[in-house]
């Protein structure tokens, strides 16, 4: 079951919101609406988030992204639509259970993860805890296990100033992680901070998410971020997610112009795999090896790659052996077997621009994929679906 899920969710503010619904519902746009004096904050939003997922929301300020947090930890009722966690419908909770999940199963982390001055190290990677009520030993063994997570082991007495800058950006992290929330809202956390510390930030996050595997609900507005942390992206634009997938899908094949041109500025040699930009091994076979010799069969490009790497491997580690030989660098599958080949001239060209896939998606059975697109229609939850088939 998924651990969190979106289904057509819609917030507007202003007057009249229901009849603001049913005329985004008609086709309105954000725009019509705004003319009298309503906001269509959030429209048709839906999505599900897999437990131990990072799932990432990103877009320009004011596209809804704050809003739509906020829903799902019912902060914001939804003008329509649900939120279910754990299978549960959050929308319909009574104040008081309501209140109960969001202290102790979803929590919001603050943006900014200043310290107590005055609270030891310790003390402040135990204060989530203390708050949730968590007696004093276990919440003390709690934060030394977040604070060694977070490399800071041995500064547990130690006061914040005697720490860096980016040291107590750690604690403040490792103290929003060591909470019993199973799922963490972080609305822009990263933001503030100075480029290298944030990216520190980063690899703290991805480093302590491998062991606490919370389910995570990240919001920024840069791409790199997004491509960075998530697992699994929605790109919000004007209320709208316009586009839902992997940081890969979204650079390789971009939903339109809009994401195209926010894509522009990312290192693509770090997101994009080999399998991405594979070409099919045959296009490999009648080459000649570095001592001039054919390649006949798939065998003779795998000894004659220059090196073999999984489908998973990013293509920034694909520059030293293509520029060590003329032969393609070989992909193959857990089996050894070739699956594609990654050229230098290929390598180049994908860095340069948005690509048409090397190797087009299977096509599903036609009519099975007919009935299915019916079936989603009929439900409205098309978008959930695809994510939870793409996780
Ligand atoms: N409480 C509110 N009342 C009226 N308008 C709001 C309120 N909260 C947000 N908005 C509007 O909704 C839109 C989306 O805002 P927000 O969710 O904060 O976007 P983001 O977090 O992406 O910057 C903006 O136009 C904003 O002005
Ligand atoms: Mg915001």
């Amino acid at each position: 079951m998924s651990r969190l899920q979106a289904e057509n969710l819609y917030k507007v503010f202003g007057r009249r919101p229901g009849e603001a619904v049913r005329k985004l519902q008609g086709g309105a746009d954000r725009e019509e609406l705004r003319a009298d004096g309503t906001t269509a904050a959030v429209i048709d939003a839906s999505f599900s988030v897999e437990p131990g997922q990072i799932f990432v929301v990103m877009g320009l300020s004011g596209s809804g992204k704050s809003t739509l947090l906020r829903m799902l930890n019912g902060l914001l009722e939804p003008t329509s639509g649900r939120v279910l966690f754990d299978g549960q419908d959050v929308t319909a909770l009574s104040p008081k259970d309501l209140r109960d999940v969001r202290a102790k199963k979803i929590s919001m982390v603050f943006q900014h993860f200043a310290l107590f001055p005055h609270r030891s190290v310790l003390e402040n990677a135990a204060y989530g805890l203390e708050v949730q009520g968590v007696p004093r030993a276990e919440r003390e063994e709690r934060a030394h296990e977040a604070l060694e997570m977070a490399g800071l082991k041995g500064w547990e007495k130690s006061w914040p100033d005697e720490l860096s800058g980016g040291m107590q950006q750690r604690v403040g992290l490792a103290r929003a992680l060591a909470t019993d929330a199973d799922v963490l809202l972080m609305d822009e956390s990263f933001s503030a901070l100075d480029p290298l510390i944030r990216r520190d930030m980063q690899d703290q996050l991805l480093e302590l998410q491998k062991t606490l595997k919370k389910t995570i609900v990240f919001i920024t507005h840069d791409l790199n971020e997004a491509m960075r942390l998530g697992d699994s992206i929605a790109v919000m634009r004007d209320g709208r997610i316009v586009q839902l997938g992997t940081a890969e899908d979204i650079l390789v094949t971009p939903a339109n112009e809009y994401v195209a041109s926010f894509t522009q500025d990312v290192d693509r040699s770090r997101v994009l795999t080999a399998g991405a930009v594979m070409a099919e091994p045959h296009t490999a076979i009648g080459g000649l090896d570095d001592a001039g010799r054919e390649l006949r069969t798939p065998e003779d490009v795998l000894d004659a790659a220059p090196a073999k790497v999984g489908a998973d491997t990013p293509i920034i580690e694909l520059f030293t052996p293509c520029s060590t030989s003329g032969v393609p660098v070989a992909v193959t599958d857990a089996k050894g077997s070739l699956i594609g080949v990654v050229p230098r001239a290929r390598l180049l060209a994908v860095l340069g621009e948005p690509m048409e896939p090397a190797v087009p998606a299977p096509v599903p059975d036609a009519q099975a994929a007919t009935a299915n697109d019916a079936d989603q229609a009929n439900e409205g939850t098309e978008n959930v679906k695809k994510v939870s088939a793409g996780a």
